[in-house]
């Protein structure tokens, strides 16, 4: 098994990052050997896995040609390995706009990586700009987080449709993988609602296993390693490991 998953949703703030970490050291816990991505120019992902100095960064390798192999660095907080996100990422529209094949450059760049790890993750920013579509490109799976909230159901499906035309645009094969509802409140009345209104509209695109908003989780990002490690017997680790699982069972 060597297969590319990205994180994806136009939305900040729905648990991309937190998703991508988790599924990350998580199947790396399973025994697969890991890389994850941050396309982010904030470097949340890298930040969250405890690493303080961003470059280099995936921007060398998206704009200098550099060797993807001489930037991956194993981060303080995990034993995945991971190739940094870094604020030069910002400009990644204005600077990879012209080039030849501008959508597939994540997906020549990463060439050189074929098969030396189980599964490579794509940390994506909160947009549909190049950067996300390029991940879409190189991707054979594709996720995405959402929270549970009445406004964000009509964007998950015109996500779907823009995901679509990319993939039949551009020709390429990434499918949806899954919808996993992150940062789920119950002390809202709306939110088990709105999860039946996903489970009715997605079938069993949605992951059965729920994230709910838990301390431990955001906790954990400010002390640079997963929740499995800050605060292994909380909620929030018993549910990113069960994700992990239906995430691992989704890939066989
Ligand atoms: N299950 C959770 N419980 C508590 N806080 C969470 C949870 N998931 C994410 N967060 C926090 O919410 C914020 C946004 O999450 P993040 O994963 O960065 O979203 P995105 O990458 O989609 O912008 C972060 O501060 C993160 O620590
Ligand atoms: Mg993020």
């Amino acid at each position: 098994m060597s297969v590319t998953v990205s994180l994806i949703n136009n939305k900040g703030g729905v648990g991309k990052t937190t998703t991508a970490i988790h599924l990350a050291d998580g199947s790396q816990r399973e025994d697969n050997d890991v890389l994850l991505i941050d396309l982010d120019a904030q470097g949340s992902a890298s930040l969250a896995l405890g690493c303080d100095s961003m470059e280099p960064s995936i921007g060398a390798v998206l704009y200098d040609d550099v060797d993807p192999r001489e930037v991956i660095r194993t981060p303080p907080g995990s034993e995945i390995d991971l190739i940094t996100g870094a604020s030069s990422l910002k400009n990644a529209d204005i600077r990879l706009s012209q080039e030849y094949g501008r959508e597939q450059l994540l997906t020549d760049a990463l060439d050189p990586l074929e098969d030396q790890y189980d599964m490579i993750l794509l940390d994506c920013p909160p947009s549909l700009s190049l950067l996300p579509v390029n991940a879409i490109v190189a991707s054979d799976y594709f996720v995405v987080p959402v929270e549970p909230e009445y406004l964000a159901l009509e964007g998950i499906g015109s996500l779907l449709d823009t995901t679509r035309e990319i993939r039949e645009g551009i020709g390429t094969a990434a499918e949806l993988l899954g919808i996993v509802v992150a940062q789920a409140d119950f002390r809202a009345n709306s939110t088990g609602q709105i999860i039946e209104i996903l489970r009715e509209e997605h079938g069993e695109a949605v992951f059965d296993t729920v994230i709910r908003g838990n301390v431990r989780v955001s906790e954990a990002a400010s002390y640079g390693v997963p929740v499995y490690e800050h605060a292994p017997s909380s909620t929030g680790a018993k549910a990113y490991s069960d994700l992990t699982e239906e995430f691992l069972h989704r890939l066989q």
